[in-house]
């Protein structure tokens, strides 16, 4: 049965959605409005006031200010924290209506967005925790020459003010996984959310205010990527730029970012293997290697995209993740029992079918297709190819939807030089019985997560990040938090 959106997710979505800019609500300067849709009906559920150069001009301002009035960063550490912790617990305390709002306007499943906003918590109150652990290093006697000692130190500062631009297919997630660190270091921040999933973010900077974070310390400004999120990226007064997205507006980002060499973190696309050995345990492979590529319907940037797989496991692998494929639900995320939900958009729809049929005329066998619900939401089938040919677009590009593309392969020093083959590095799974062999693969993957008879697991005491074209930096741990901050080296000579 289905469950329907609760009331006040509903009431929200009936709000005049504007800006969140210090503690105002101004409306966009731009004068105009965006639809924002569910994807699973395709049918418009809110307007939203769309923010131009103007408006984060404005928003940069009131970062600056409430930077250079110490809004933040004049409150003790322990009251800092304080405030992250109380940000968790409303999290949680509005879990209904943040999951329910996460649900409408991103399509995936309640199951997985009720995950998303208590993950959300649990960063936040490791960022709370990370407050009172902000400190430098000190010199050791090799500072010291013969008549000169000298006694020098490293202070870490907040970086500033800081562009946090979000994609869509996370949204709750990924903005608190970039606002967490920042606010534990004392940045002001400003949050560019992506045009298709704008409310959970406009919720949470609502909240963070209830929380206590002081107005114009975290901004949101809804807009498109090429207005909104490339004044941002372009603004002299913004120090940094977190970005999660396309591999493709992340080079474009890097660019634009020169004028004044902000500090650039980038999160960006992948092709990420996952590798079966012979003496794998089959049963727990297959449905790490199926929900590796089928959760949030392959809309995921570590996307397990690609399989290799032993030719003595290889058929029953790939049976098994078709069987598993062929016994997922796809619907609306507010079904309990959908596995799979509908993509984001009819763009991305298009670009998925569009794949498909060229992984079809590239000669790849299709193991597996599903079929797609019928009616105007963006649904699309899980597909399973099994490709021998190398250097094929469908083993190469980054597809963003539940298709996988299936090879066998038996040497391992072959399956190395494939896996690696590749201009993408954020993830790789790795399935075996054999320790010392799991050992071994993971550190020849170039890629910088390894999951190991396990797939996709973050969690924030571990960096999390790409090799190669995914990306600049790590997000999450203290490589995270150090991301917000400047280093500064005080030499003091003593006399
Ligand atoms: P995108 O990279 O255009 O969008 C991601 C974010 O960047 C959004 O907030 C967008 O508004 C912003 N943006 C776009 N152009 C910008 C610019 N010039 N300056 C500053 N910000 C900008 O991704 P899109 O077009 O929605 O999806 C296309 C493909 O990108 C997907 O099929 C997928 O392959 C990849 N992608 C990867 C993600 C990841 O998690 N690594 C997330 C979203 C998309
Ligand atoms: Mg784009």
């Amino acid at each position: 049965m289905k469950h329907l959106p609760a009331q006040k997710a509903i009431d929200y979505l009936g709000r005049d959605h504007r800006p969140l800019i210090g503690a105002d609500r101004p409306v966009a300067l731009t004068g105009r409005h965006f639809d924002t849709l569910d994807p699973a009906s395709g049918k418009v559920i809110a307007s939203v006031w769309e923010c131009g150069a103007e408006d984060i001009d404005v928003a940069v301002r009131a970062a600056r200010a409430a930077l250079d009035q110490r809004a933040w960063t004049g409150l003790t550490a322990d009251a800092r924290a304080k405030v992250l912790w109380r940000y968790g617990d409303l999290l949680e305390a509005n879990a209904e209506e943040l999951a329910h709002l996460e649900v409408l306007n991103n399509g995936m499943p309640i199951g997985f967005a009720q995950w998303m906003v208590s993950a959300s918590a649990v960063w936040l109150r490791y960022y709370a925790g990370a407050i009172s652990r902000i400190h430098g290093k000190t010199a050791g006697d090799a500072i010291n020459e013969p008549g000169r000692a000298m006694h020098a130190y490293t202070t870490r500062e907040p970086i500033g003010v800081v562009g946090l631009i979000v994609p869509w297919n996370g949204p709750i997630g990924t903005f608190i996984m970039k606002v967490a660190p920042a606010l534990a270091a004392g940045c002001s921040c400003i949050v560019k959310p992506a045009e298709n999933t704008p409310i959970t973010a406009l919720r949470l900077g609502e909240i963070a205010l209830e929380a206590g974070v002081p107005p114009g310390v975290l901004n949101i400004v809804p807009g498109f990527g090429p207005v909104a999120g490339a004044a941002l990226v372009s603004h002299p007064g913004v120090d940094k730029i977190s970005f999660t997205g396309s591999t493709a507006v992340g080079k474009q980002i890097v660019q634009a970012a020169a004028g004044n060499l902000k500090r650039v973190t980038l999160e960006l696309g992948g092709k990420s293997p996952c590798i079966v050995c012979d003496d794998a345990d089959l049963e727990l492979t297959i449905p790490s290697v199926a929900m590796g590529i089928l959760a949030n319907s392959g809309q995921v940037c570590f996307a397990g995209s690609r399989l290799y797989a032993h030719s003595k496991v290889f058929d029953k692998v790939v049976a098994g993740v078709a069987d598993f494929a062929a016994k997922v639900t796809l619907g609306s995320g507010f079904d309990p029992g959908t596995a799979l939900g509908p993509v984001i958009s009819d763009k991305q729809r298009q670009r998925v079918n569009d794949y498909i049929d060229i992984g079809r005329s590239e000669g790849a066998e299709v193991i597996y297709s599903g079929s797609a619900p019928a009616g105007s939401g963006f649904f699309v089938a899980p597909t399973i190819f099994v490709n021998k040919k190398a250097g094929s677009r469908i083993s190469r590009e980054e597809i963003f939807g539940p298709v996988l593309v299936a090879t066998p392969m038996d040497d391992m020093e072959e399956i190395l030089r494939v896996a690696n083959d590749t201009r993408y590095g954020l993830g790789a799974g790795v399935f075996t019985r054999d320790v010392s062999k799991a050992h071994k693969i993971a550190a020849r993957l170039q890629s910088g997560n390894v999951w190991v008879n396990c797939y996709g697991t973050v969690h924030p005491t571990m960096p999390f990040g790409g090799y190669k074209e995914s990306g600049w930096g790590r997000e999450m741990s203290s490589e995270g938090l150090d991301a917000f901050l400047e280093m500064k080296s005080v030499f003091i000579q003593l006399h």
